[in-house]
């Protein structure tokens, strides 16, 4: 008797019996029970081909119905089981970067769906970069009749030779919305300040130090143009703005970016150093924790809950009761400082979790051998999509799936229930259905590169034009 059943992620408590009948998945007996089970969890009983479900709220229904749908759709003849589940994280994310390289709502969608069938909850949608600004602002209008075009694109050496372009109107960006609700999924937006803003800049040049014109940017990087954090008429541009995004976005979140930003301008410009005096700061680190401290404290009175990338703890001005940390890369160190004080993070671990780097650097078995162990201060994890080199859907249908599966799993399964022997096996039933949806995978046979083949790529990659 096999001893798996087919599903990702697989569930924390599972039963399973020697008998096995046809079952019609047609008729489901759901039975609600007041109380008794946690938002998210779930109880099914497959007995004599019969199937019980048990749960009490929206969420936790939703998810025996996506665990039913993955074993219908396996194919596999499936035992008599009980099935107890609930997840071990309440964040199980995936990050879309429409700025570099634009994505249509229907392609927004199929990945929707697709995170929906793991049971992942969490969309992070990076609205605005460096090159490009990708959500209507009818406030300020040159965000998009500027700030959304970019001449062309130079990424990593590849000329693409043609302008880039897109934003998603209101309009799109409430049924995004509304189809994530549906879906039990929230939807946290971002708009990345105050580096990686060239777009803004390019649109509005008086919000930088220097004020001069520039281009939205056609490169990939981190550049030196960056609002200024002297001038009130880039906090009131900020606020402005946010006004007009936050009642797009019913969720608790908003996340604010705060990466990479070189101090360069700030250190040149007469507004950045004077502020830096009047409030007391000791260095440009200081500045920006001021700066990203006085947009998080706006948000907290819309009610919103600030998340930052784990860069703003280097200014050590960082609230730790009242601000999320999204950490990708370093400040090993501090980031157990802001833990120890109580301080609420998000795992995206650069080396496991980033589904843009090739295969070779970080294959399948790689993603899924991050241990995530529950804490009161890890709400989860999630797998961030940077779109420099990800030029069109195909190409990030194949550089997601199916390492999002894995970030999937590691979201919801404990770690002493994980397994990577069953969950890639667990893998193939999946495809048929990713297929359906209009997203192809990358092979199977592709996703574990040998060490050796890994090494050579690694070496390639960094040398060659993406
Ligand atoms: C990041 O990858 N710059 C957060
Ligand atoms: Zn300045």
């Amino acid at each position: 008797m096999k001893n798996n059943l087919p599903l990702i992620p697989y569930p924390n408590e599972v039963k399973i019996f020697e008998n096995k009948s046809d079952i019609n998945f047609s008729e489901i007996s759901f039975e609600r029970q007041e109380n008794n089970f946690e938002k998210d969890e779930y109880e099914i009983e497959i007995k004599k081909g019969k199937i019980t479900v048990n749960f009490s709220e929206k969420q936790g229904k939703f998810y025996a119905k996506k665990t039913l749908e993955q074993l219908k759709n396996s194919g596999e003849k499936i035992p008599d089981c009980i099935i107890k589940d609930k997840p071990q994280f309440s964040h199980r994310g995936f990050m879309l970067d429409p700025c570099r390289h634009f994505l249509t709502v229907d392609e927004i969608k199929k990945v929707i769906d697709a995170a929906a069938y793991l049971k992942m909850n969490v969309f992070h949608f990076h609205l605005s970069d460096d090159q490009g600004f990708r959500i209507e602002s009818k406030k300020f209008p040159l965000l998009n009749e500027v700030g959304s075009h970019r001449k062309n694109s130079l990424f990593g050496g590849t000329n693409e030779g043609k302008p880039h372009s897109g934003f998603f109107t209101q309009e799109e960006i409430r049924d995004i919305v509304s189809y994530c609700e549906e879906r039990y999924i929230d939807v946290i937006p971002e708009i990345d300040l105050p580096g990686h803003t060239m777009a803004i800049i390019a649109s509005y040049p008086e919000l930088s130090c220097e004020k001069k014109q520039i281009d939205v940017c056609m490169k990939h990087g981190i550049f030196d143009d960056i609002l200024c954090a002297g001038n009130e008429k880039v906090y009131e541009f900020i606020f402005e703005l946010l006004d007009e995004i936050i009642p797009l976005f019913p969720s608790e979140y908003f996340h604010i970016g705060g990466d990479e930003v070189p101090k360069t301008k700030w250190k040149n410009c007469e507004d950045c150093r004077k502020k830096i005096k009047e409030e007391n700061l000791e260095n440009f680190h200081q500045l920006q924790g001021y700066f990203m401290n006085r947009i998080a404290e706006y948000l907290r009175t819309k009610n919103k809950t600030p998340i930052m990338w784990n860069d703003t703890l280097k200014s050590g001005k960082i609230n730790p009761e009242a601000t999320v940390i999204q950490h990708w890369l370093h400040n090993k160190k501090i980031m157990e400082n802001f833990i120890k004080d109580g301080g609420k993070y998000i795992e995206s671990d650069f080396f496991h979790f980033y589904s843009d780097y090739p295969y070779h650097m970080t294959p399948l078995k790689k993603v899924y051998s991050f241990s995530a162990e529950k804490t009161k201060n890890l709400l989860g994890v999630e797998t961030p999509a940077w779109s420099e080199y990800i030029r069109d859907f195909n190409k990030l249908s194949f550089m997601l799936f199916p390492r999002i599966c894995a970030v999937a799993e590691i979201g919801w399964t404990k770690n002493e229930n994980k397994s990577y022997n069953r969950f890639y096996e667990n893998l193939k039933n999946l495809y048929p259905y990713f297929k359906s949806k209009g997203i192809n995978p990358a092979d199977l046979e592709y996703v574990n590169p040998n060490p050796l083949k890994r090494l050579v790529c690694t070496i390639k990659y960094w040398c060659s034009k993406r």
